[in-house]
Parts: structure tokens; sequence; C-alpha cells
């Protein structure tokens, strides 16, 4: 067991854990964050998707040990009171979600995806790597490839991510 201190949305817990505990079982089991879901635990789907330090990460894959002092996020951290972050806004507008499993890791995603594309980071797909990213359709699917989404609510996530990008 490890003494750190965890960040969780702005608050600081001083918290002793297992060197083989994974982050999501730590927001899950401990600290009774459960909005990360825990999909396949071996960071194929996305449902787990947090931000550490504002970088998207998957924390079924993220030992909490070694987040001693970082800045973790939640999807419970996005809203700003009870005024929703303008992509919680965006997927109600669009109807991007049907079970919602997938979502928060889909919003925790997207929110450190549009961070990627303002700091010029290109993706896969990006045709020119110098120029500013351009986030059309093809862009957002492809920066938001590591989410899945059982139910196939994509056409709607995509329209959701780009009413908020452009
Ligand atoms: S639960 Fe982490 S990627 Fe699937
Ligand atoms: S809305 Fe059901 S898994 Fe995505």
């Amino acid at each position: 067991m490890m003494d750190i201190l965890l960040s969780v949305n702005r608050d600081s817990h001083p918290i002793s854990v297992d060197t083989r505990e994974t982050l999501l079982d730590t927001l899950r089991e401990r600290l009774d964050l459960t909005g990360a879901k825990k999909g396949c635990d071996h960071g194929q789907c996305g449902a787990c998707t947090v931000l550490v330090d504002g970088r998207r990460m998957k924390s079924c894959l993220a030992l909490t040990v070694s987040l001693d002092d970082c800045e973790i996020t939640t999807v419970e951290g996005l809203a700003t009171g009870d005024t929703p972050h303008p992509l919680q806004a965006a997927f109600i507008d669009n109807d991007a979600f049907q079970c919602g499993y997938c979502t928060p890791g889909q919003l925790c995603s997207a929110v450190g995806m549009l961070a990627e594309a303002s700091a010029g980071w290109p993706s896969a797909v990006t045709p020119d790597v110098v120029a500013e990213p351009r986030l059309d359709d093809e862009e957002i699917r492809e920066r938001m490839s590591g989410n899945l989404c059982r139910c196939g609510a994509y056409v709607n996530i995509v329209a959701a991510i780009g009413q908020v990008a452009r």
C-alpha cells in the first residue's frame, strides 16, 4: 500500500492505495464516482475515459499510485454547478445517446479531443499536419475512434461534438 494525494474534480483525497489498483477501481469503488464505466477493463472500449491533467486517459489502464498530485476530471466534474458543460448540452440537443453507458467516456474523450485539436495536434486523417486541424466529421470520427458505442449512436455523437467544435 502507498499513501498518495489524489485530486479529483478539484477535491483532494488523501488515500492509501494498493500499488496494483487501477484508477477506474479507485474512482468507482473507493470514491463512489461511478460516472466512469467499466466496459471491457482492457483499454479497448473507452467507457472508462477520464481526463488526467487535461489529457484523456483510459482509467482501466492507469495505476492510481502513479497519479499522485495529478488533476483528475471525471464526467461528474464537467458541469459548472447546475450548468452542464457545452458538450453535455450538445449531447442532449442532438440525442447523442441511447443507453448512455458509453456517454461519460465519450464526453471526457471529446473534451480532451477538442483541446488536442485546438493545440494543433494532427490526427491520422489530418490532410495538412502543419495547418490548424479543421474538425470535420472525418476528423471527429478518427479522434473519437477509441470510444465505442454498443448502441450505435455515432451519427448523433459526431453531430454533438461538431456543434461544439464549430
Ligand atoms: S473499460 Fe477501460 S477501455 Fe474499456
Ligand atoms: S449509448 Fe449505449 S453504448 Fe453508447
